[in-house]
């Protein structure tokens, strides 16, 4: 169909938009390859060439074989323990045999007392501000007591797909229907759908239900009052007419992954913030560097046109109080949220957080953008146990940003203003300035340009962090980096850093490639699976991760679809130590359309959370998928009425009768 008809999902204009530094690819690409694979794949099994690059170092090498030699796993067979499930797309989500994946909440569900019933063909903002939000993707679990049947979800709203909210409405955007469907009823409660939801859960009899009219219940929105503290605290460039004093903020905005503190907090990370901003910033206008670096404005949605705030045009700082990571006190519902300015901005993905040996608190945290950056914030005071003391710990530390050395060393680069090019001489007066444009000092720094940095989570038991990047089909040949090896990277891989000892807060690491993602069967793929991976087993795009109770590696991932992999996004268990290393293997699938989001355990193992966001989106390399809408969509899932639309949903995974998963 027509692209003026059709329009942009908002993922797809997340894919066109302008990387700033990146260079076309040219030659033959693995994009190339896999499109030839999944048109003709039984001809062509075999016989492709081998373009990628090799480039592990020899002490990256003698990583790998040291880790073999203690690891705790002698065998190849994986410690997981299930039965894998087929790689496929179909409607319905799937989980191995003996588990249950039950739906808890859908988009829409009642979240505050008093909540209206969902109506689709009726929805209001106010409803909405009562309700489930949209596109759920990080879900941290809360024990209440310390316990794995009773606590808290804290999940994220990160974006909305209007297409298939609304009933007859279609895609709106800029470049084709200019948004001509839109009101500004349907904006706000788009605005609505953002943010954040709150809710408690209990497991009775083996099934987790939502407490009804919890005392916990919470929705935060895209109007939701925040604190900015930092550095950029009440900073000139963080000033608004609303708030002249830059100290407090509405709302947040594409929240994307996140993560939990010991202090029992909630870290909610802002990603692509640059899609809601809307106006025109002239080359003259003093925030112009900045905001071409982050893609403002991206005019994704027209809110713009009814709120000046989203205008860059009319209110010029607006977007600087946003692309930051958010703490939220997840168990006092009237707790202000706090903007960690400290923590940098930039198109956050997650924050995985480790207490250091030496006492501090430790984040790491990917920057969602092809040829971006991965980051490290230490806290300056160390961890206490003292809750009401700790949760200032993010309001001050350094913020180091990662070069990888050909060597197998992670370099970590201070952000530190007067450091270095850090200075007046490059446009930082201060470390507000050097906070506000994280990236170009970054890039200043020299760190090392990656595949995408999605999720990253850092396993208690051996002190590895694991990075996830996700793809990058703009990188050349001329582009690839010993961390970044391959050219035209369709289907990502995974980074493994080593801190000496338990000591996170090392000026240098260790660091290695996992694995390669895509598939193994496919030479000029170059993926890295361990053999033993069936084909079922292996995956693409890497984006949400989680370490169990056991210290064992859990892939969510987004992007596999019919046409790139052969298969829906799901979750597959990845082996990290042994001779098994790299072993991969299937256990839940996303319905049609959908990515995975979440994953998250409770304490014991014994519950699995996952979120499946956007069901029922297109297969959109697929040159013959029709456009997906409210009354098109390629699945129904949860509910399956057809006056029903998918929605966006958290499912339980528990196993039958109980016991820990796999
Ligand atoms: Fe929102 Fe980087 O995924
Ligand atoms: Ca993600
Ligand atoms: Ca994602």
């Amino acid at each position: 169909m027509d692209e003026l008809v059709r329009g942009l999902s908002k993922s797809q204009q997340a894919e066109l938009a302008e990387d700033h530094g990146s260079n076309p690819s040219t030659g033959p690409t693995m994009g190339d390859v896999v499109a030839q694979r999944y048109n003709r794949r039984d001809l062509l099994k075999g016989l492709l060439a081998v373009p990628a690059i090799g480039a592990v170092s020899a002490l990256a090498i003698e990583t790998v074989e040291r880790a073999n030699a203690q690891a705790m796993n002698t065998s190849t067979t994986p410690s997981f323990n299930f039965t894998e499930i087929p790689a496929a797309s179909q409607e319905r989500d799937q989980v191995a045999e003996g588990y249950d994946a039950d739906v808890l909440m859908r988009w829409g569900d009642p979240v505050l007392p008093g909540a209206p019933a969902f109506d689709p063909r009726n929805q209001t903002a106010a409803a909405q501000a009562m309700q489930f939000g949209y596109n759920n993707d990080y879900i941290g679990y809360f024990p209440i007591e310390g316990s794995s049947e009773h606590g808290l979800l804290a999940i994220n709203h990160e974006y909305t797909n209007e297409e298939l909210m609304f009933p007859g409405l279609g895609r709106q955007d800029t470049r084709t229907v200019a948004f001509r469907g839109m009101t500004k009823a349907l904006a706000d409660i788009e605005m609505m759908a953002h943010g954040g939801s709150v809710i408690e859960i209990r497991k009775t009899n083996g099934k987790w239900a939502v407490v009804p009219n919890s005392r916990y219940a919470r929705r935060i929105t895209a109007e939701t009052p925040m604190e900015i503290t930092g550095p950029a605290r009440g900073h000139a460039r963080m000033r608004t007419s609303y708030d002249p004093t830059g100290t407090l903020v509405r709302g947040m905005l594409n929240n994307c992954a996140g993560g939990r503190t010991p202090w029992g907090t909630w870290l909610t990370c802002e990603e692509n913030v640059n899609g809601y901003f809307w106006g025109d910033m002239p080359e003259s206008h003093p925030e112009f560097r900045n905001y071409r670096r982050m893609g403002i404005p991206g005019r994704w949605y027209n809110w713009g046109t009814y709120y000046d705030r989203f205008d860059v045009t009319k209110e010029p700082n607006e977007a600087n109080r946003f692309g930051w990571t958010v703490e939220i006190d997840p168990f006092d519902p009237t707790f202000v949220p706090k903007k960690r300015t400290a923590m940098g901005r930039f198109k956050h993905e997650g924050a995985a957080g480790i207490v250091s040996g030496t006492g501090h608190y430790v984040i790491y945290q990917g920057d969602d953008e092809r040829f971006d950056y991965v980051y490290r914030f230490v806290s300056r005071n160390r961890v206490t146990g003292n809750r009401a003391q700790d949760q200032h710990l993010l309001e001050d530390g350094t913020l180091s940003v990662a070069r990888y050395d050909a060597d197998g060393t992670v370099h970590w680069l201070p952000l530190v203003f007067g450091q270095g090019p850090l200075t007046a001489a490059n446009g930082f007066q201060s470390q507000a300035d050097v906070m506000i444009e994280t990236r170009r000092a970054s890039d200043l720094l020299g760190a090392t340009r990656m595949d995408r940095p999605e999720d990253i989570d850092a396993n208690f038991r051996t002190q590895r962090i694991y990075v996830m990047l996700t793809n990058n089909n703009r990188r050349t040949a001329e582009q690839v980096n010993p961390a970044n090896p391959r050219a035209d990277n369709r289907f990502g891989h995974i980074v493994e850093m080593i801190p000496p000892g338990d000591d996170h807060t090392a000026a240098t690491f260790r660091w290695d490639i996992l694995v390669r993602c895509g598939d193994p069967s496919v030479a000029g793929v170059g993926a890295t699976f361990h053999p033993n991976t069936t084909r079922d087993g292996w995956f693409g795009m890497p984006d949400n991760c989680a370490i169990d109770g056991q210290g064992r590696l859990w892939i969510a991932t987004d992007g596999n679809s019919p046409s790139r992999t052969g298969r829906a996004d799901g979750l597959w268990a990845l082996e990290t130590h042994g001779q098994a290393r790299a072993t991969s293997k299937l256990f839940y699938r996303c319905p049609a359309g959908a990515e995975l989001c979440g994953p998250e355990f409770v304490p014991d193992d014994t519950s699995l959370f996952v979120g499946n966001q956007h069901p029922g989106e297109a297969d959109e390399e697929n040159p013959n998928a029709q456009p997906t809408t409210f009354e098109t969509a390629t699945t129904r899932w949860p509910d399956f009425r057809p006056d029903m639309p998918p929605r966006p949903s958290i499912v339980a995974i528990t196993k039958r009768g109980g016991g820990k998963i796999a």
